[in-house]
């Protein structure tokens, strides 16, 4: 059984979910790469608990996470079972439903066959009770939305999880989906959706949470890597875009990517940063995201990622010079 250290309150900024009592880390860590069944236990255990022992205390999963799918829940399951079991009231572990997860028309989509299906497979990889937030993670056109929201309704309602979140709607969409779940009778406590300094929402989406009280998960951070110095001299062995997910490749690495990021890294390196330092804190410093989700293939990131915190804030000037870098077209 794993001793957390006593210090591990210290440097964390917690903030609160939307208008909810739930307060979330402003850096948590999340599963979807690196903590499958392909990688070593040892490594994914390391980063989980060291992360744990600074403070982060949200650990975001979906049924789909790892390779193969599911295995980054048995993988958290182990180490909350060995290690953690003593800690469980203090961690908010999340897990969603909503991609392709098994064969046959029931393993995909918004349905309640498979949202409450999915759950339950979820609850026994990470061998809990209860996940504290289950999201939606992504709508579903062929399935009437108010299906969806009465699943995830019942879901509460169930004990199965203490809150809802979606993740990738559009502005619309969650929304609606906002209004059917309070009719249902749950509120959304949080939307999850793509955000970095490279791929913005201030103008599309974070309005829409703010009007509607809910917390912001930011997921990809740092663009995977790309708003790290990782790529500037080449591209290492083991990075992501060496490797064969699909979703950065070596093709993301273009003159136009470079001369972004080192123009960003000179302004980083003034403020005294990294490149990823200032990425995170540039994300997290006006207040409009609750949390920024970090993945990691090893502790030393995360560990760099966390001296963000040290320099939140942002002048003026250094505010323009990092809008005029990015461009306008950047910001939708
Ligand atoms: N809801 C959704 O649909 C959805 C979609 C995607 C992700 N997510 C959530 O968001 C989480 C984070 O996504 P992500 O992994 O793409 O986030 P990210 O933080 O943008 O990228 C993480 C990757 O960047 C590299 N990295 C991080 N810190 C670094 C540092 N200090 N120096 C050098 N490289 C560094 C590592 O890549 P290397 O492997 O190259 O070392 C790491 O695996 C996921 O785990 C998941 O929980 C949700």
């Amino acid at each position: 059984m794993y001793q957390a250290s006593s210090d591990r309150y210290q440097e964390m900024k917690y903030n609160r979910t939307g208008q909810s009592g739930l307060l979330l880390p402003a850096m948590s860590l999340g599963l979807w790469q690196n903590f499958g069944e392909d990688r070593p236990y040892a490594a994914a255990k390391e980063i989980i608990l060291k992360s744990f022992d600074w403070g982060i205390t949200h650990f975001d999963l979906a049924n789909n996470y790892g390779c193969p799918a599911g295995s980054a829940e048995k993988t958290m399951g182990r180490v909350l079972k060995e290690e953690l079991s003593a800690y469980r009231d203090e961690i908010i572990l999340t897990t969603k439903a909503g991609y392709g997860m098994w064969e046959g028309p029931y393993g995909d989509g918004g349905s309640k066959k498979y949202l409450v299906a999915s759950l339950d497979q979820s609850l026994k990889r990470l061998g809990v009770e209860y996940v504290d937030i289950f999201y939606h993670h992504r709508p579903d056109p062929e399935t009437p939305a108010e299906e969806t929201a009465d699943a995830l309704a019942g879901i509460v309602k169930s004990g199965k999880a203490l809150y809802i979140g979606l993740s990738n709607y559009g502005p619309q969409e969650l929304k609606e989906m906002a209004e059917l779940l309070k009719r249902a009778g749950v509120r959304c406590l949080i939307h999850q959706h793509r955000y970095s300094m490279l791929e913005r929402q201030e103008k599309r989406l974070l309005p829409v949470l703010e009007e509607e009280k809910m917390g912001s998960a930011a997921f990809c951070p740092l663009a995977q890597g790309l708003l790290t110095g990782k790529y500037l001299n080449g591209i290492p062995e083991d990075s992501r875009a060496k490797s064969s997910i699909p979703f950065l490749g070596e093709d993301s690495i273009t003159e136009g990517y470079l001369k972004k990021a080192r123009a960003l890294n000179d302004i980083a390196a003034e403020r005294g940063q990294s490149l990823a330092q200032m990425a995170l804190a540039y994300a997290l410093w006006d207040g409009r995201l609750t949390t920024v989700l970090l993945g990691a293939s090893r502790f030393s990131q995360i560990e760099e990622n966390l001296g963000a915190l040290k320099a939140l804030v942002f002048s003026g000037e250094e505010a323009e010079r990092i809008e005029k870098v990015l461009g306008e077209g950047t910001a939708d």
